[in-house]
């Protein structure tokens, strides 16, 4: 497996490649991340994994700091994964002076995560379309779990015509529903027991609406009080429309529970797709 630093080596590299695929992350690479490099391979004949923590994405009081940085064993896992390439780019390298030029995302970044976490996706938006600019994948392949990141991916592509295709990957699960997340090694053992919890409640959620009940409010309340009675600091619990993210219309059925919530010092967030009868 190659590892590159630099666009311009990168550049000169893949010009060789007539299709790319490319798995964007920010490294500390898991069951979940290597899932998403396998559909890559489904793709393309030539994978590129991007490792990079995007300092724009993190807002004042995050984790960027600590923000777990594993290099040599995530190399470990890609080259065992069949990955062929790994990008990982310092910060001088990717920002070699202040970013003045960002990219605006519509109203739905301020909702949800967005709501909590102001500026994220900004931060988000402009640096896939500088890594896709950088990498010019034919394919670019993001886990569901980020929900709300691959709508607003989606939709940047779409609406600046960037010539790939994006592929989404169902959210990998340990088995007992907890979603992988590099963010979950901050649990302690007892948290982690817990934090299928957040799992839990967005499946009653989905089963009460899968079997008729359009009372979105009554199930969301229902959610957040399942978490609160085990210790839990809820951002939301919502039922959303899968196309616009927004109040689902009366009689609308492709529809998604999100939710965020903080167990100790650790935030999750989940989501599961519902197709009302
Ligand atoms: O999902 C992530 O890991 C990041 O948000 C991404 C897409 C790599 C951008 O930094």
């Amino acid at each position: 497996m190659e590892i590159v630093r630099t666009v311009r080596e990168l550049r000169t590299r893949l010009a060789r490649e007539p299709r790319v695929a490319c798995v964007p992350t920010m490294g500390n690479i898991h069951e979940g991340h290597l899932r998403l490099v396998r559909i890559a391979q489904q793709h393309a004949p030539f994978t590129v994994t991007t490792i990079f923590v995007n300092r724009l994405q993190f807002i004042q009081g995050e984790d960027f700091e600590k923000y777990p940085r594993t290099f040599e064993d995530d190399c470990a896992k890609l080259e065992a994964a069949g990955c062929d390439l790994v990008f990982h780019p310092d910060e001088a390298e990717m920002y070699p002076e202040p970013q003045l030029f960002y990219v605006e995302p519509p109203a739905v970044a301020n909702k949800l995560e967005g709501r909590f976490r102001p500026g994220h996706f900004r931060g988000v938006a402009t640096v896939v379309l500088k890594l896709f600019n950088t990498v010019q994948p034919q394919v670019a392949v993001f886990g569901k779990k980020d929900y709300q990141q691959i709508h607003i991916v989606r939709a940047m592509v779409s609406q600046f015509a960037l010539p790939l295709q994006i592929v989404e990957a169902e959210t990998y699960r340990a088995t007992d529903g907890l979603a992988l997340s590099s963010r979950n090694r901050y649990l302690t053992a007892d948290e982690r027991r817990e934090a299928p919890r957040l799992h839990e409640a967005l499946s009653q959620v989905k089963a009460a609406v899968e079997s008729g009940d359009r009372n979105f409010e009554a199930l969301e309340f229902a959610a957040d009080a399942l978490l609160a009675r085990h210790g839990w600091h809820v951002d939301y619990v919502v039922v959303r429309s899968r196309r616009t993210l927004m109040q689902p219309e009366p009689g609308e059925k492709e529809l998604v529970a999100l939710g965020a919530a903080r167990l100790g010092a650790t935030r999750l967030i989940d989501n599961l797709e519902i197709l009302s009868p």
